[in-house]
């Protein structure tokens, strides 16, 4: 039987981009929110001894979390074999350990959560710093899809002669990967997060910044703080203006409109949020990763 994507208002698209590389069909979920703030969710398609998948991205994710959970539940009891969740950003992984005395490990429960609602789970590039694998937050079988060789092909006909460059030693894997498909030479910088906005970013000692396109590249665009940063720091060394090349674009408060400003030459994110910036359509290799979840 052909994959069947439920979406969730505001996931149609991306619903949709996956099941056309996938054969499979879609059907919009429906989502209402009663005046007191609480949601209730509604399948109208028969789903009996159907394998289905959730797709949601969980960009600004708690106000999203309860549907989606609700949404896994209603599946399951309306008779769905299994249910999976195509997570295109996964969100809370950068909180992976308890950094001041009290302080919740994110990471470790949403995907307590996660892994008792849904049978599996794909998602694009986690965030995976301390916890080495999916496999530390999720105990039911996942795949991380990368970006990188969909980014390197991007890049391999955008631009010439590109620097890659990493804001932070977290970023040499990202930065390291696309470096190697697109066969580019790649640095990492060093950064000090003096707060939530603001960060100090240096350049080690003895790289040559002249005559390259430099290319920064990082998983997650927040407040964007790292990349104003590392976009000033380069203009100051006497690099030309970077492009910023971002997997999650999250940009708060219209912070790729300040990183501009700062002087970025061009921001383009992969569509795993949906965003302005959307350049790099991941929805083929997105496909692949989720065919694999379906009985074939
Ligand atoms: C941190 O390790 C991440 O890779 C990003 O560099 C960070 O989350 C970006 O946040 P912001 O855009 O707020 O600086």
């Amino acid at each position: 039987m052909t994959p069947l994507l439920l979406a969730l208002p505001g996931d149609a698209e991306t619903a949709r981009a996956i099941a056309a590389r996938l054969g499979g069909d879609v059907t919009e979920v429906s989502l209402h929110r009663f005046p007191d703030g609480e949601s209730l969710v509604r399948i109208e398609q028969e789903i009996r001894e159907r394998s289905v998948s959730v797709v949601a991205t969980l960009d600004r994710p708690d106000p999203k979390l309860i549907p989606l959970l609700f949404l896994a539940n209603t599946a399951r009891r309306l008779g769905a074999t299994r249910v999976g969740l195509v997570a295109p950003y996964l969100p809370y992984l950068r909180q992976d350990h308890s950094f001041r005395r009290g302080e919740a490990v994110s990471s470790l429960c949403l995907g307590r959560l996660l892994s008792r609602d849904f049978d599996w789970l794909v998602t694009v590039d986690p965030h995976l710093h301390r916890h080495h694998s999916l496999d530390a937050v999720l105990s039911i079988p996942a795949r991380a899809v990368a970006a990188a060789p969909t980014i390197a092909t991007w890049l391999r006909t955008e631009i010439a002669n590109p620097l890659l460059i990493g804001p932070d030693a977290e970023s040499r894997q990202w930065v390291s990967e696309v470096a190697r498909h697109v066969d580019a030479p790649y640095i990492v910088l060093e950064k000090n997060r003096l707060g939530d906005r603001e960060v100090e970013i240096s350049v080690p000692e003895g790289v040559d910044l002249r005559d390259c396109t430099p290319v920064v590249i990082d998983d997650v665009a927040s407040t964007a703080g790292t990349l104003i940063a590392v976009v000033r720091t380069l203009l100051a060394a006497g690099a030309a203006a970077p492009v910023c090349v971002v997997v999650h674009g999250l940009f708060v408060d219209d912070a790729d409109l300040a990183l501009r400003r700062a002087g970025a030459r061009a921001v383009v994110s992969c569509n795993t949020v949906a965003h302005a910036t959307n350049t790099i359509d991941l929805s083929a290799a997105l496909a692949s990763a989720v065919r694999g979840f379906f009985p074939q």
